[in-house]
């Protein structure tokens, strides 16, 4: 197939496989549009075609009392070759009250800029058009704002519902696109900026963010970032925060009667560091902390740079799921450095991570492990795609009119995993890895679409044009495709022959010996169960091994589910407490699903929810409102 390039005005070289007869390296007008409109992102109302945003300085003030932060972006653009002279600068927001958008003139005076908001939109909330007639080139513009408490990015936590119970918290989550309900910006992964933060809170709190600390003076402190970042990855805490310093370039940020547990369950994180750059190259970043957030977090972990947040879930007191921290380090190279350009690029981030997540796994804890996590991901993949409309089953999804946050199926991880997977079955190990060093040095600080990708690939990997993949059927069609790997763990096929003579009684409940099992031989061995057990043989298992009790998260969500499709009563006081104090909507949507799925469970579910629903983020409020029908 001939490869085509173009050379962008950002420097990116973008190729084209076999797209048609461009004459030697110019590509026909059509092949320009083709890209470009890869480029273009529907979940943005931003320009940046026309005017982009390069910077931002925010002075932020955080007011627990209202619920809000206030005070002014001040925003530096660029506007862009051939763009008419008169392109307004439009940016993304949601629910923010826009109090005045002025410049800085000579002598030093704000004057003011005339500017709309237009109509918002469920999904995409509204956008802000900033005229710039008369505006001197290149003054950058001052936005004054504020928050409003519905905040989709910002979750506002009254003491009790801390650890410590005694001082407020405040955590923001921007992807997919929340970060347009907290600052004023050109809210896609498309565009990268740089950012200056100065945020001022109450005595007593501290405030973190996923940049460089460099100073703090009163109630002030002031953040730099400035590698240029997409905006879903600008984040922000406060809270009765501590640190502990975990190693040289590495730590953890928690309350402080967590921080010691956190310390504990993250001791490898160095090691872990030093495992992802012996395989990807340097770690770009400067440092890598941990933030421990309280557990309303929806999230597992977000890859915030140099900040991954995470659930205090994952601190199961034995490191058995540390995996996860594994994820959001390697996305300090995909998705934080190589980033996908559109939500439809998201498998670039997700699906390298997960692959490079068990690689780490691999080399820090060994094949067996990193074995398990891959069988269990393939078969998450499997059962999530068999309910699955084909379109969503596609790498390159089409999330035309959709909320980006539904593209997050296990499709873009697991499937994405899979692909790189097979490439290193293909080429080797060894050329793979080269080809990721490759391909990180390449991009680096660059959002890159799927046919960037796809293009690098086929330069990299096969320049012969001979494709020993089908690589267009593995990112453009449904379904696995015949040549995914199955990933195989022996101790696995020993845990689906006890489950099943167990359940068949055919072993007594004690020969399983399973008081010792690590988290994912548990997690195998309840999936391996059949669907329903009848609840005396739930009961036989619980006595025995004390599931109801666990306090490992992972163990109690699967246990539960196990517990609710099979009438098992013994659980359902711990089913409550998981549910009202735990806001991680990886657990919350399957238990609220599998509930709902009787009249008496759909009940009971409305009733839970009605006790949770006021400590859930709003990331979770809004998928939960989905699942149940309106709002609790
Ligand atoms: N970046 C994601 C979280 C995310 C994705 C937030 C899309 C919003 C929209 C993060 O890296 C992630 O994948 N977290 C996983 C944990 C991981 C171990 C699979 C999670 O939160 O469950
Ligand atoms: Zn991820």
């Amino acid at each position: 197939m001939p490869v085509l390039r173009l050379p962008l005005v950002c420097g990116i070289m973008l190729s084209f496989g076999g797209m048609g007869m461009g004459l030697a390296d110019e590509p026909t007008p059509a092949e320009r549009k083709v890209a470009e409109a890869g480029r273009v992102d529907g979940h943005s109302y931003g320009n940046p075609r026309q005017v982009r945003v390069e910077h931002l300085d925010l002075y932020l003030t955080v007011d627990f009392a209202a619920k809000e932060l206030r005070g002014e972006a001040v925003v530096r653009y660029k506007r862009q070759p051939g763009a008419p002279a008169d392109a307004p600068l439009i940016l993304d927001t949601r629910d923010l009250t826009i109090v005045s958008v002025t410049y800085l003139g000579d002598p030093h005076l704000d004057l003011s800029v005339p500017f709309t908001v237009g109509k918002p939109d469920p999904i995409l909330g509204a956008p802000l058009t900033i005229d710039l007639k008369e505006v001197p080139a290149s003054s950058p513009v001052i936005i004054t704002y504020r928050t409003s408490p519905k905040s989709s990015a910002l979750q506002w936590l009254d003491a009790p519902r801390t650890a410590g119970r005694k001082r407020p918290f405040l955590f923001s989550q921007s992807q997919a696109i929340h970060a347009r309900s907290w600052i004023p910006c050109q809210d896609s992964p498309g565009v990268r900026v740089t950012y200056n933060a100065q945020i001022r809170v109450p005595e007593g709190l501290a405030a973190v963010m996923a940049a460089d600390r460099v100073k703090q003076e009163g109630d002030t402190t002031t953040f730099k970032m400035d590698r240029p970042i997409p905006s879903y990855l600008i984040a922000l805490a406060v809270g009765d925060l501590v640190f502990r310093p975990l190693g040289k370039r590495t730590g953890v940020w928690a309350e402080p009667s967590v921080v010691a547990k956190a310390a504990y369950e993250f001791a490898d994180t160095e090691k872990m560091v030093e495992a992802a750059e012996a395989l990807v190259g340097p770690y770009r970043w400067g440092r890598y902390d941990i933030l421990v957030l309280p557990p309303s977090f929806p999230f597992g972990g977000m890859e915030n740079p140099k900040l991954t947040f995470a659930t205090p879930t994952v601190l199961a007191g034995d490191r058995s799921l540390v995996a996860l921290i594994a994820h959001e380090l390697a996305h300090s190279w995909s998705g934080n450095l190589v980033t996908g350009a559109t939500w439809r690029d998201f498998w670039l981030n997700e699906g390298f991570t997960t692959y490079l997540e068990r690689r780490i796994v691999e080399s820090l804890y060994g094949k067996d492990l990193a074995a398990m996590e891959a069988v269990l991901g393939k078969q998450e993949l499997l059962s999530e795609i068999a309910k699955f409309a084909p379109k969503d089953e596609v790498l390159h999804v089409d999330l035309k009119g959709r909320d980006p946050d539904e593209g997050m199926t296990r499709v873009p991880y697991e499937k994405g995993a899979l692909l790189l997977t097979r490439l290193e079955q293909v080429v080797g190990r060894e050329k793979l890895d080269a080809f990721l060093k490759g391909y990180f040095d390449h991009f680096a600080f660059q959002s890159i679409t799927t046919a960037d990708f796809e293009g690098y690939l086929r330069d990299q990997l096969f320049p012969d044009g001979k494709e020993p993949i089908d690589i267009r059927e593995w990112i453009h069609t449904p379904g696995v495709p015949p040549d995914a790997p199955s990933p195989r763990s022996e101790r696995f096929t020993v845990l689906d022959d006890l489950a099943s003579r167990w359940s068949h009684d055919k072993m007594p409940v004690r020969d399983l010996k399973a008081e010792t099992w690590p988290t994912l031989e548990w997690l195998h061995f309840l999936r391996a169960l059949p669907e329903r057990l009848s609840p005396q043989k739930m009961a036989e298992l619980d006595n025995a091994y004390n599931l109801t009790d666990r306090g490992n998260a992972e163990i109690a969500g699967e246990w539960l589910l196990l517990s609710i499709r099979s009438g098992y009563r013994g659980a359902d006081a711990r089913l409550d407490e998981f549910l009202t104090t735990i806001g991680r909507r990886k657990f919350l949507l399957p238990l609220y699903t599998e509930l709902a799925k009787t009249p008496a469970g759909k009940a009971r579910a409305k009733a839970i929810y009605a006790k949770a629903r006021p400590f859930y983020h709003p990331i979770a409020v809004e998928s939960v409102d989905k699942l149940l029908g309106g709002g609790g």
